[in-house]
């Protein structure tokens, strides 16, 4: 069977750029916004209604595929494509009008993750990954693109961390005991609210690795992909819908000494 992935990567570039584009010059001074799983887990009109922007631009030229999105929720399709989509990746920071936030689109070819694209308007960066030929940042304000590769660290005490926290109270407790167990064992942590995004700053090596759990398809997919094809070690960073699962991103030579500190301090059993 033919291998549609070089196919979707522009169709996944269209979308993403397209919904990032509106959310970056379309927000209304005024955000709506609904509760979802607690009351600090939000969605505002923006994410549905780039939600429905890129679900629109996929269907024209893609009437077969299937699509999951956070807000939707999934369709069925007839094809062997799925796309897995995260309209706004960071919706709390976009509420605060703060710059780290994303849109994450991956699609999946016979249920692997094929392409990844994260689009960060608010820095001008878009990241992108095609499974094999690696992964690449592209400048959106000059579309000069260079290719990623994770940092080349081996010494966990002098890693930068990134990791995120869960919207239960209950689950943000277990994972403020991980952070107290790793913060004296490394340079230091970093919250930024945006999961794709901290998967893409792996790949990058602006960070050193990213941990979290709890996170859900769509946080993940592109991302995973995007750091697994710049180098990264990434644990968990599967499309299957078991929510409570430990995803790990580590550049290599840190990868076993992170995994056994965050393991061993409960972070996957949150
Ligand atoms: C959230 C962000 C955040 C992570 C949360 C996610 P959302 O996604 O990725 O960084 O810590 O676990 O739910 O709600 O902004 O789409
Ligand atoms: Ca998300």
């Amino acid at each position: 069977m033919p291998d549609p992935s070089g196919d979707l990567l522009p169709l996944a570039r269209l979308a993403a750029d397209a919904a990032a584009e509106f959310l970056l010059t379309q927000r209304p001074v005024s955000l709506t916004v609904a509760t979802k799983s607690s009351p600090t887990d939000v969605v505002t009109q923006m994410d549905r209604a780039a939600e429905s922007l890129i679900r629109q631009i996929i269907s024209e030229q893609r009437p077969d595929d299937s699509i999951w999105g956070e807000e939707a929720g999934e369709g069925t399709g007839a094809s062997e494509v799925r796309w897995i989509v995260d309209p706004l990746d960071g919706t709390v920071n976009y509420l605060y009008g703060l710059p780290l936030w994303s849109v994450s689109i991956a699609a999946e070819v016979r249920g692997a993750v094929a392409v990844g694209v994260v689009s960060a308007p608010a820095l001008s960066l878009r990241y992108e990954a095609v499974r094999g030929h690696g992964a690449t940042c592209v400048d959106r304000t000059t579309m000069i693109s260079r290719p990623m590769r994770v940092s080349s660290i081996a010494d966990l005490s002098q890693a930068l961390i990134a990791t995120g926290f869960g919207y239960r109270s209950e689950q943000r407790e277990q994972q403020a005991r991980i952070v107290a167990t790793l913060l004296p064992q490394v340079r230091d942590i970093r919250r930024l609210g945006s999961a794709a995004l901290d998967l893409c700053l792996v790949a990058d090596g602006r960070v050193d690795a990213y941990y979290e759990s709890g996170l859900h398809a769509w946080d993940v997919a592109a991302g995973a992909l995007i750091a697994t094809e710049a180098g990264a070690i990434v644990r968990g960073g599967t499309t299957d819908p078991a929510t409570d699962a430990l995803t790990l991103a580590s550049a290599p030579g840190i990868a076993a000494s992170l995994s056994a500190v965050v393991v061993a301090a409960g972070e996957g059993g949150a």
